[in-house]
């Protein structure tokens, strides 16, 4: 039905013969179909779109200060790790293709309870290729910007 309307008005609009226009609109349609089922597959299998990345979380506390994190997506969970002095976390993962990944974690040192957003794909995908290093401080988390060589830093 729709498809009869839009050719009927395609046809009015530019005078031409519908019958001539039956063809090109089948075959978008057709490619439409094909395209939205090849991105469900692809989403639900997680097959190549997104490269994997990587994110390491580093604990700069201060000596003899333990870095307890916790990490989570809407789907996974990846417990809870012990970082020591100096010592580097990592997890990794492939972004969805509809490029709504997020990470975000749970700090935990001297008993308080702190929050970071580890990665949200459109916020993080250009600036921390191709892997996102975060460094945590007392009062700060710092991001390693690849796009502008520098740190860019949050409050935490
Ligand atoms: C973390 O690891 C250190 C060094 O092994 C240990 O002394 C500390 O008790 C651990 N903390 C937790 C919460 O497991």
């Amino acid at each position: 039905m729709h498809v009869l309307l839009i050719n009927y008005l395609i046809s009015q609009k530019f005078h031409l013969d519908k019958a001539t226009m039956v063809q090109p609109l089948n075959h978008i349609f057709i490619f439409i179909l094909v395209l939205i089922s090849y991105l469900t597959i692809l989403s639900e299998g997680k097959i190549i779109f997104f490269p994997i990345r990587h994110v390491h979380i580093k604990n700069n506390l201060g000596v003899g200060i333990n870095l307890q994190v916790h990490c989570k997506s809407k789907d996974d969970d990846l417990g809870v790790h012990n970082v020591t002095y100096g010592g580097d976390y990592q997890f990794q993962f492939r972004p969805n293709v509809f490029g709504t990944t997020q990470f975000f974690c749970g700090l935990a040192w001297n008993g308080i309870l702190h929050y970071l957003d580890a990665y949200i794909h459109q916020r993080d995908m250009q600036r921390c290729g191709p892997d996102c290093f975060w460094t945590i401080y007392t009062n700060q988390a710092c991001l390693y910007n690849f796009d502008h060589p520098s740190q860019d830093c949050t409050p935490i």
